[in-house]
């Protein structure tokens, strides 16, 4: 398709009006005003350019597993496909369209270790670094060596070390950033060709009793874990946890302890913060397997919203807010959104 925008000749590759719903895991219906998918560094350029000339907010997606739209988009989306893995050793530098799961499956094949733990996490490599991706016992930040970007602020490139891209749970310098300002091009990696499993985790240290295990068998149990425990948004819409577990103080566990012993926590580095399984709140809550229309929350776990095949965006959206403010409301904790909501 094509048209015109401020007199200017569309670029080749974008549609107008495009429906977003095959490019979110929730699967709801929206549209953007115009949507690319990017396949080369200079189609990226152009369309920035673009964006810049037509005064358009830019949003930039992965694979869309961890946003949901409540509203149309009115600018240009860049849907991030751009590809390639480079191995030197034990660096890998991989563009931001590669898939993350395949990335995780690609790297053990090459003996690298590291990355088993974060395997069947949905979305891209370039994703990855925006919430600094987590699973049992393992979060991205320990492989970053540098992320590369465009700035379309400065309209150049830029590397983030490590360090630059102040990571923290589900969180990073690019999540705070104002929206469409870095665009992730390429994540550089530093695996090991040591095969010394994480099994800190409790779940995936009771599986292996203590035993020691091969990274093989932590990426096979890991998988196992994720599907018997999180839908496959290719058959139930879902984003994986829609909130972040909240940070609270020891004191207010302690007090809230008082009323529900059986309160779970986890220790952070931080021994007056202890991290509470929203699951938990929410399921106590009442919120395990609530239907709102087309919105619902999943049958096995309090903290996945799911599309029931044709819910609206506003729909998980206040479904969303109805369960924070139950939580507020009971527990005096406020719940974060991890899914990033537009
Ligand atoms: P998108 O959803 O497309 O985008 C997410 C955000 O990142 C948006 O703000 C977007 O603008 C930005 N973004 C994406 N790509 C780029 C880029 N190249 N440059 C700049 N900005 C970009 N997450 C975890 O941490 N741990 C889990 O265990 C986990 N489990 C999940 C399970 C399920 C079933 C699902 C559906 C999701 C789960 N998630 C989990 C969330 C999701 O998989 C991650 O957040 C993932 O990294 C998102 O990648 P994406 O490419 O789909 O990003
Ligand atoms: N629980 C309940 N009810 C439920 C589900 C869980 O009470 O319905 C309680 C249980 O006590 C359980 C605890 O919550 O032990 C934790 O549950 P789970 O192991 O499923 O992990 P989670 O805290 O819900 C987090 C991440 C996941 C990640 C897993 C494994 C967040 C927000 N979520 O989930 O990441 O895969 O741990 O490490 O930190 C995501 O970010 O999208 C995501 C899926």
């Amino acid at each position: 398709m094509s048209g015109d925008a401020g007199g200017e000749q569309l670029l080749e590759g974008l549609v107008e009006h495009a429906s977003l719903k095959a490019f979110t895991s929730f699967g709801v219906e929206a549209s953007a005003q115009y949507l690319i998918q990017v396949y080369e560094l200079a189609q990226l350029r152009q369309a920035i350019e673009f964006a810049r000339d037509n005064r358009l907010p830019c949003l930039v997606l992965g694979e869309g597993s961890n946003v949901l739209f409540v509203n149309d988009f009115p600018g240009i989306v860049l849907v991030m496909r751009l590809q390639g893995i480079v191995r030197e050793g034990e660096l890998l530098r991989v563009a931001a369209g590669e898939n993350w799961h395949r990335l995780v499956e690609w790297s053990l094949s090459q003996e690298l270790f590291g990355l088993e733990n974060l395997a069947l996490i949905p979305g891209t490599a370039g994703g990855a670094p925006i919430q600094n991706i987590g699973a049992y016992g393992v979060e991205l930040m320990r492989f970053v060596e540098r992320v590369r970007v465009y700035d379309t602020q400065r309209a150049e490139e830029r590397c983030f070390s490590a360090e630059e891209c102040d990571f923290g749970y589900r969180d990073s310098v690019f999540k705070r950033a104002p929206r469409g300002r870095f665009v992730v091009l390429e994540l550089e990696l530093r695996l090991s060709d040591k095969d010394c499993p994480e099994l800190g985790y409790g779940p995936l240290a009771a599986m292996f009793e203590g035993k020691p295990a091969t990274a093989r068998q932590v990426f096979d149990a890991v998988c196992a874990l994720r599907r018997s425990k999180l839908p496959d948004p290719r058959l139930l819409g879902n984003a994986g946890s829609f909130f972040k577990n909240p940070i609270v103080s020891l004191a207010k566990v302690q007090s809230l302890r008082e009323r529900w012993p059986e309160l779970p926590s986890y220790p952070t580095e931080d021994a007056e913060l202890l991290k509470v399984p929203a699951a938990w709140l929410l399921e106590t809550a009442g919120w395990k397997g609530a239907v709102r229309g087309q919105a619902a929350v999943h049958e096995a776990h309090a903290l996945v919203l799911v599309n029931l095949g044709a819910a609206t965006g506003e729909e998980l959206f206040l479904l969303a807010q109805e369960m924070s403010s139950s939580v507020l409301q009971r527990f005096g904790i406020a719940l974060q959104p991890e899914v990033q909501i537009l």
